[in-house]
């Protein structure tokens, strides 16, 4: 497996184009199995959970071409409605295909996700809220079967609060609503980006969404076979542009993120700019500039619009170098500070207390061999390496190739010194 070698200490300068969402592409190709006919969808970022995805989605019997930035999608003569553990396990998100599926088809056998490194992540409100659709749920050898009412017919509108407010979980709801019969409701409603995104594509295939993106959302469904095909251009990821602006902040350096969606981002700059960080903004673009030493801030995760978990391990690898102590506090995910372990190896000072790292920023990171168990994680020890002294490894890069399209081209574009390392992982 590759590793990334990364020699710090080179300010980042110029531009990096930002890629389509990785999380709102995900959603909105498990979509098309509300339709037949053929769906394109453009700015699809290349990344190993997209080809995961149209993996899943050719083993349901979906023809899928994948030619990034496009992908379409179409029905073909067969349908399995199927999720195998083998695919499962290399991608949580392949849980989207669930709504969809016993929408469209009255039955799904899905297999279970399982934990993964950052924490336990049930799908307990995604089964609570197909039940309250009229779905029956059993559990059997590893595997979800839902099965629409009366052994695989329509789903029936309802109206569903979840207790936790979750992303991938109202998205399974969303796509399942579309196609029951009268409306739905759903409650406490995940507010991400991308769950507004997908409420998008809903309504351009001839559903009716209202409050995508809010904490409530109705929702008419349209007839099984009426909802149609669509062709859409995914937002930017704004993850991805944030781990940058993370990047070239504690490189020290002066560079612009183009293609950034500004009001999906507004937490991060927040933070930011608190951290000492010239953050301005043109358009589309963001202008990052960091000449002077880096405040200590102090970050608690929450669900949109709140911090983003999926930005809280790259502005803490940034807070190892502030002068004074910052303190982080991880509210979704029980497991999510395994990077703190690594970061110290490159002479990080923080403690981790419960869900909380309380980090003593240093002078000076130093470059060493480093792994991480997850995408996030992996991001923020490139960051770190990018600041530090010397050499710094990266390895199992294989979590960066999930969420980080061309990472290392696009950080050479900035002037770092990284490569990749081919079959360096041990
Ligand atoms: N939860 C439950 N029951 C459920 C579902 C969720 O208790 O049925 C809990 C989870 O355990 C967690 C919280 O609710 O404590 C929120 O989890 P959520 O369901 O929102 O997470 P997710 O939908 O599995 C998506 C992203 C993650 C991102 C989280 C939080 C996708 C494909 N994944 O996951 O992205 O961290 O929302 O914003 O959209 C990443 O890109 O690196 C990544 C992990």
């Amino acid at each position: 497996m590759d590793a990334i070698r990364v020699r710090g200490g080179k300010p980042l300068r110029g531009k990096v184009r930002i890629s389509g969402a990785k999380n709102a592409a995900l959603p909105i190709l498990c979509a098309t199995l509300l339709s037949d006919g053929e769906s394109r969808l453009r700015n699809v970022p290349k990344l190993r959970d997209i080809d995961t995805t149209a993996a899943l989605l050719r083993f349901l019997g979906r023809d899928v071409q994948v030619d990034a930035p496009e992908v379409t999608v179409a029905a073909g003569s067969t349908v399995k409605p199927e999720a195998p553990y083998e695919l499962v396990k290399q991608m949580r998100a392949s849980v989207l295909v669930l709504g969809p599926l016993v929408a469209r088809f009255g039955r799904a056998k899905v297999s279970l996700p399982g934990g993964c490194a950052i924490g336990a992540r049930p799908i307990d409100q995604h089964l609570k809220g197909l039940q309250a659709m009229g779905c029956k749920i059993t559990l059997e050898r590893g595997y979800v079967i839902a099965e629409g009412p009366g052994g695989g017919g329509r789903l029936r509108g309802a109206e569903v609060m979840f207790d936790v407010p979750t992303v991938t979980g109202t998205e399974n709801l969303m796509m399942a609503a579309a196609l029951a019969s009268g409306r739905t409701t759903l409650v406490n409603c995940a507010r991400e980006p991308e769950v507004e995104e997908l409420g998008r594509i809903l309504n351009k295939m001839g559903a009716v969404v209202d409050g995508a993106g809010t904490d409530v959302m109705h929702i008419k469904g349209a007839d099984r076979g009426e909802l149609a095909p669509f062709d859409h251009a995914i937002i930017p990821d704004r993850i991805e542009a944030g781990t940058y602006m993370a990047a070239i902040a504690a490189s020290g350096g002066d560079a612009i993120v183009e293609g950034v969606e500004l009001d999906d981002l507004e937490a991060v700059m927040v933070k930011l700019r608190q951290a000492g960080v010239e953050v301005t903004s043109e358009g589309q673009n963001v202008r990052i500039r960091r000449e002077g030493p880096l405040r200590p801030i102090n970050i608690t995760t929450a669900p949109h619009p709140g911090f983003p978990t999926d930005m809280q391990a790259q502005m803490l690898a940034l807070m190892c170098l502030a002068k004074g102590e910052s303190v982080i506090t991880e509210t979704i995910f029980e497991n999510r500070l395994m990077h703190v372990p690594e970061l110290q190896r490159m002479g990080a000072s923080c403690v981790i207390r419960g869900n909380t790292a309380v980090v003593q920023g240093v002078d000076k990171l130093y470059g060493a061999s480093v792994m991480a168990t997850d995408l996030r994680a992996s991001a923020s020890l490139i960051i770190a390496g990018l600041a530090a002294d010397e050499e710094t490894e990266v390895r199992r890069v294989y979590h960066l190739d999930r969420g980080y399209e061309r990472i290392e081209e696009k950080l050479i574009g900035l002037g770092a010194d990284v490569a990749r390392v081919k079959g360096a992982d041990a």
